[in-house]
């Protein structure tokens, strides 16, 4: 395959010569699959994760895409499931214990927070939450200590973390590490080269891209540890459609040059922002003024669209975000278009503390960079006269 990653994005999992000529390989829609014969069956049974057993399990079109996101990661396994928050939870559930102790980033997505806080503390786990880039991680670690959970960048206020530096302090304690890399894709940043142990990204984002498919993907180079994660989802009943990889799949073709686009247009309304007097603050990576800029230069190869930015309180909040008419409300980012959402906390373990501002993140789409910057200049300008 090719030495570039955008090169192997569009050659990866076409196998024309299995499938009669076709470029793209066709779906394989199974809960049944049958064996030739009892010794097949009994063969199928011992190697249930590598050979043909169960629709629920792997079917051809699933198998096909783990391979190929191994492949994009250069990892050795890789694990589907049906949500980017499946793939964090079910992780999590496949090593932890009663007793057992996990670190997690304050700055983690909320659903990740309320899983530690409703779900790990019901099954007697206790999680310790440390801040961006803490220098003392020697102190919150003992003998019951498992895991560190990481998110870097993070997806609100896009905190870096120090992936050389967690990894190798983490070996030196026999603690597993986990990381979501769901804000740069493989394309950006690959956490198993920096020795993370396990690399999770919610492939509903950026990389399916078209804002209409579910799919978590959960990949590691330890065979141990994807028999471990493998054996969770299947007990736990989870698993990914066919339709859900084909759909990712056609997302992955795109996704280095959607990439591309986001990036270009973010940095236009980076700066279309820097220059409106009532947004007085911005969260933007690209900033060399950004606390985590430099950290971030160090592992990542590309941005994205996401940026976060507050505008001064001068009234009522929907003055400014109803008038928008590209940027929508919603859930979510990754997509093709423009999205916003009002933020009430720029991480789950702290509110907000002040009240001179509106916080909002927003996801820069594909549109017309010139159509978005004066959709929000002319609802800036609606909320300003309020
Ligand atoms: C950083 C991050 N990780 C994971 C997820 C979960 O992804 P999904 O919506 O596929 O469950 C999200 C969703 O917003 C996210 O922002």
């Amino acid at each position: 395959m090719g030495k570039k990653i955008k090169t192997n994005l569009i050659h990866f999992g076409s196998d024309p010569k299995k499938h009669h000529g076709s470029i793209n390989s066709p779906v394989y829609k199974n809960s049944t699959l049958i064996f030739e014969n009892y010794k097949a069956y009994l063969n199928a049974k011992k190697q249930k994760f590598n050979e043909p057993y169960y629709g629920r399990i792997s079917t051809y079109t699933t198998r096909s895409f783990e391979k190929i996101i191994s492949g994009l990661y250069k990892s050795k396994f890789t694990i589907l499931t049906s949500s980017g928050l499946s793939a964090i939870t079910l992780t999590l559930k496949s090593f932890l214990q009663k007793n057992d102790e996990i670190l997690i980033t304050e700055n983690c997505y909320e659903p990740v927070f309320n899983f530690a806080k409703y779900e790990l503390s019901k099954a007697g786990i206790k999680v310790h939450y440390y801040p961006n880039n803490f220098k003392n991680l020697n102190k919150i670690i003992n003998k019951n200590t498992r895991l560190i959970y990481v998110e870097s960048p993070s997806s609100l206020n896009f905190n870096v973390e120090d992936l050389n530096l967690i990894s190798k302090f983490a070996k030196k304690n026999k603690i597993i590490t986990v990381i979501d890399n769901t804000w740069s894709t493989f394309i950006g940043c690959n956490p198993i080269k920096h020795g993370f142990d396990i690399v999770i990204e919610s492939g509903t984002k950026y990389l399916s891209g078209h804002s209409d498919n579910f799919l978590g993907i959960i990949t590691t180079k330890s065979k141990n540890f994807y028999n471990q994660i493998k054996k969770t989802t299947v007990r736990y009943g989870d698993f990914v459609s066919s339709e859900s990889c084909f759909s990712a799949l056609k997302g992955l073709k795109t996704l280095g040059i959607r990439m591309d686009n986001h990036s270009r247009n973010a940095s236009e309304i980076f700066k279309f922002l820097e220059a409106q007097t009532i947004v007085n603050n911005i969260k933007y990576l690209p900033d060399k003024k950004n606390k985590n800029h430099k950290l971030w230069k160090k592992y990542h190869s590309i941005n994205n669209g996401l940026i976060t930015f507050a505008i001064k309180k001068k009234g009522k909040i929907e003055k400014f975000i109803d008038n928008l008419k590209f940027f929508k409300i919603g859930f979510s980012w990754g997509g093709y278009e423009s999205l916003i959402l009002p933020l009430k906390n720029l991480n789950p373990t702290k509110k907000i503390t002040t009240n001179n501002k509106y916080w909002f993140r927003i996801h820069v789409g594909l549109e017309d960079v010139n159509d978005l910057k004066n959709d929000l200049k002319k609802a800036m300008d609606i909320y300003e006269r309020q």
